[in-house]
């Protein structure tokens, strides 16, 4: 059947977390559209609310600061796999959140409680307004944000194979410059005490550094449609 899912099938929520450079986003968007699901990428909205801070001059030394205008931007994600967009009361912020600037402050301010509880909220109300279902990836999706998702999966890769995809992605990057800046935001990521980077235990763990995209799409294909055959 054209787009996988039967019209009729029950909605299924699909969480994928892990760290940066495991290929979450490919892989998120492409098994996304080939079953017919809905897309949420969490980190562009955890970028565009540090955009938000950044473009009115916060202090984001000052996580008081941070917490006091944490409910004033409106974040607007558009959920379609095939085109994901991302605005900032209504200003379209799809480049500008994957800049240096934005990349190195974004870990100071996604740890801040507020700001996360107001990003779950929209994650949880996109999840559940998500007619056929939805796959949405970050780092704390399986644990925190929707622990009841139908399948739950981490993906991980080495910090060379993950630093290595990444430069790519940044056409060219120094790849030492880009592993160790990978592994402090991970280690932010990992160590900040409100739902950081985690697996959760019922999460399926795939290790993508000797894998190609597309075997890892196919995995994680395969490991939806089992589910929604009761498997
Ligand atoms: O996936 P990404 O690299 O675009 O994510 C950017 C940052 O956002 C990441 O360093 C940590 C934060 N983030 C988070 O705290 N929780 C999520 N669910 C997703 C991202």
């Amino acid at each position: 059947m054209e787009n996988g899912a039967a019209p009729t099938a029950k909605p299924v929520i699909v969480a994928i977390d892990g760290p940066s450079g495991t290929g979450k986003s490919s892989t998120s968007k492409a098994v996304a559209a080939q079953l017919g699901l809905s897309y949420l990428d969490t980190g562009a909205q955890y970028r565009a609310i540090t955009w938000w801070m950044v473009h009115n001059g916060i202090d984001l030394a000052d996580p008081t600061a941070i917490a006091a205008v944490a409910g004033k931007p409106e974040i607007v994600s558009g959920t379609d796999p095939a085109a994901p967009t991302i605005t900032v009361d209504g200003v379209d912020v799809a480049a500008p959140i994957r800049t240096q600037e934005v990349t190195s402050k974004v870990s100071a301010v996604s740890a801040v409680p507020e700001v996360r509880t107001r990003i779950t909220e929209l994650q949880r109300s996109l999840a559940t307004g998500a007619e056929r279902g939805i796959v949405v990836e970050g780092r704390d999706i399986g644990t925190t944000v929707l622990p009841d998702a139908d399948l739950k999966v981490f993906l991980t890769a080495s910090p060379e194979a993950r630093a290595a995809r990444r430069s790519g992605e940044l056409k060219g990057a120094d790849l030492h410059a880009t592993r160790e800046a990978l592994i402090k935001r991970d280690a932010a990521d990992s160590s900040r005490k409100t739902s950081p980077l985690a697996k959760a235990d019922d999460a399926v763990e795939v290790d993508t550094t000797e894998l190609t995209l597309a075997q890892v799409i196919e995995c994680v294909v395969t490991l939806v449609e089992e589910k929604r055959a009761g498997k």
